[in-house]
């Protein structure tokens, strides 16, 4: 075996043993994972090397969810959305901040006559956020079946419990393969893939705006990885670009404590 294939082993055999231990750590009660953030318990447990997981916050029952019965937690390892396909630039899902959310809509003035669309999607907590806003229309896109599924179920909540706002409809497709809706859109990401791929969805993007399919377009970027690729854009301008505080009541149910949030809008 060569260097190249050593290391490829390597790699193969760290993801076989990673996501299970990781799905192991899932499955411990909420209430034994609330009780490792206490403070004198978490002090040690964070040290131990597969508990670090834990301290992501991401496989407590977030505030959102037990508000309103949704399951938009947990991480999705790259695996099971990519299979083969996965490579250095597939993330995992994990679900945004609502609070950051609604900090990012707020910039945006009116959009009443805006459709709201993830790219990437999930479990579709952005999107049970922006029912919260008078958009046209709330629509999100994901890879994964699955996690589509979820997001519909999740959908059929909130219309169940607030019927007077818009509902929210997941789709399983490709974003890079898609139709935009017309008019007005607010496009919202969530680290869904590298620089590659978001150079050819800006330029489809981009496309549907100079054709006149689409009227004008922001985007909303959360952990803005790829913000070159917009800035580089002719057609955009930053509208907004700060690292923005998670609510206090969100701090533990995420990886960080606030994330950078950046907006572009097309020029008028
Ligand atoms: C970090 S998660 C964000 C989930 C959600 N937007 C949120 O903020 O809560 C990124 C998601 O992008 C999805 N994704 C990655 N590439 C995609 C593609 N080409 N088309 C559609 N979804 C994709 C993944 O399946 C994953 O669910």
């Amino acid at each position: 075996m060569n260097t190249t294939s050593i290391g490829g082993f390597r790699t193969r055999v760290k993801r076989s043993i990673k996501w299970p231990l990781i799905a192991a750590v899932a499955s411990l009660p909420d209430p034994v994972q609330t009780l490792l953030f206490a403070p004198s318990i978490r002090k040690y447990a964070q040290r131990v090397p597969i508990l670090k997981v834990v301290y992501s916050g991401c496989y407590r029952t977030h505030p959102i969810d037990r508000m309103l019965g949704t399951n938009t937690g947990g991480i999705e390892p790259p695996e099971a959305i990519y299979g083969d396909g996965v490579d250095a630039t597939s993330f995992p899902y994990m679900g945004s901040q609502p609070s950051l959310i609604r900090c990012a809509l707020a910039q945006l003035g009116d959009l009443r006559d805006h459709t709201f669309i993830d790219i990437g999607c999930g479990k579709g907590r952005p999107m049970i956020v922006a029912t919260e806003f008078p958009f046209r229309a709330v629509i999100g896109y994901d890879l994964a079946a699955h996690l589509v599924d979820i997001a519909n179920r999740n959908a059929a909540i909130v219309a169940r419990r607030f019927p007077e706002r818009v509902p929210m409809h997941a789709y399983a497709a490709d974003a890079l393969e898609l139709e935009f809706p017309p008019g007005k859109l607010v496009v919202f990401m969530f680290n869904p893939f590298g620089a590659q791929l978001m150079a050819r969805l800006l330029a489809n993007l981009s496309a549907a705006y100079e054709s006149g399919s689409i009227e004008a377009f922001s985007v909303v970027y959360f952990n803005p990885i790829c913000a070159h690729v917009f800035d580089s854009s002719p057609l955009l301008e930053r509208r907004f670009a700060s690292s923005v505080d998670y609510a206090e009541e969100e701090i533990g149910y995420g990886a960080e404590t606030r994330q950078d949030v950046f907006i572009w809008t097309t020029k008028t």
